[in-house]
């Protein structure tokens, strides 16, 4: 990012973190008050630990196969939680040597909620005897390896832009990976997705709020922001899954392809994710814009419609893959 720009974004950040302990604590939940995995697994400590388990098992026996693969690449892209943790910590306006109070502080609370997600996910497939444990892990060391590019650079705009789109995601993801839950009889998973989704619900308010802060101070800089990354489309973390053997993208289209069959994160919902947001932060009605930026406001304005255009031609395959993740 140049200079003169990096120097504005530093300023815009500031004044949106000036009050971090109020957005701390409206949007984050204090530690010892939240849920913790544990409240929702069986105890090892105690005697009725392997009856449990056996009950957590026969209610896994019977979940579909793409079920069961879309529940593992959920699992991994959670689990990869120091990839955007140390992604977040580099952007302009973040430093946690310099400024540790400020941002990087909601970076890291942030992530410590992120980071019950996959562990409460992990532990229960874990118990649950349909997943080849190892061959997850491996995927889950890959991309914390791998690490990603996703397309925002240090720059906080496309970041919390991204963070905001993503949260959304995955909490529609999470929603209806509960609903099927309940649908194939296992409640008990079906409460474990839905703490989650709420999780991301909350989180993605967060994000969505900074950036309407940053459209008020900023409006045309927000908006060249917006349109890059939705030319560029929103690339999800599991975009970048990868088996052993596999050559890196074709995990995620078959996830992906899984995902669509059972409707838990489809085209459409990428659509919908984008015009929420574009009613949420009134992108249609935003003024005091230089030209090229009113050009990226018409763009995106019309975007949504041109998408669901192209969606209607797209099929999904109706062929399952075989994931090493599987037994
Ligand atoms: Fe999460
Ligand atoms: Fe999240």
């Amino acid at each position: 990012m140049e200079t003169a720009l990096s120097a504005e974004r530093l300023e815009v950040m500031q004044h949106v973190g000036k009050d971090l302990d109020a957005l701390m604590s409206e949007y984050l939940k204090p530690i010892e008050e939240n849920w913790q995995p544990t409240d929702f697994l069986p105890d090892s400590s105690k005697d009725n630990f392997f009856s449990e388990v056996k009950l957590l098992q026969e209610s896994c026996r019977d979940l579909p196969y793409d079920y069961i693969a879309v529940l593992i690449g959920d699992t991994i892209t959670e689990e990869a939680l120091p990839t955007y943790e140390s992604w977040l910590m580099d952007v302009i306006g973040v430093d946690q040597v310099d400024n540790p109070s400020g941002w990087s502080r909601w970076v890291r609370a942030w992530t410590a909620e992120e980071n019950r997600h996959g562990d409460l996910l992990n532990k229960y497939l874990y118990l649950s005897g349909r997943v080849n444990m190892r061959a997850m892990e491996v995927s889950t060391q890959f991309l914390i390896a791998d690490g990603f590019d996703i397309g925002t650079d240090r720059d906080p705009y496309r970041n919390f832009i991204y963070t905001s789109f993503q949260e959304l995601a995955t909490n529609v993801s999470h929603r209806r990976t509960a609903t099927l839950a309940k649908k194939f009889g296992n409640p008990h998973l079906s409460k474990i997705c839905g703490v989650i989704a709420s999780d991301e619900m909350r989180h993605a308010k967060a994000y969505k709020a900074f950036v309407s802060r940053i459209l008020a101070v900023d409006p045309s800089e927000l908006m060249l922001a917006l349109d890059d990354m939705m030319r560029k489309k929103i690339v999800m973390p599991a975009h970048f899954l990868r088996e052993t053997g596999v050559k890196m993208g074709d995990t995620f289209a078959h996830f992906s392809d899984a995902a669509q069959r059972l409707g838990v994160y489809t085209t459409n919902d990428y659509i919908e994710i984008l015009e929420a947001l574009l009613l949420e932060w009134e992108i249609g009605s935003v003024r005091d814009l230089n030209e090229k930026a009113e050009k990226a406001r018409d763009y995106l304005m019309a975007l949504p419609g041109r998408l669901k255009r192209i969606a209607d031609r797209t099929r999904i395959p109706e062929l399952q893959y075989e994931f090493s993740w599987i037994k």
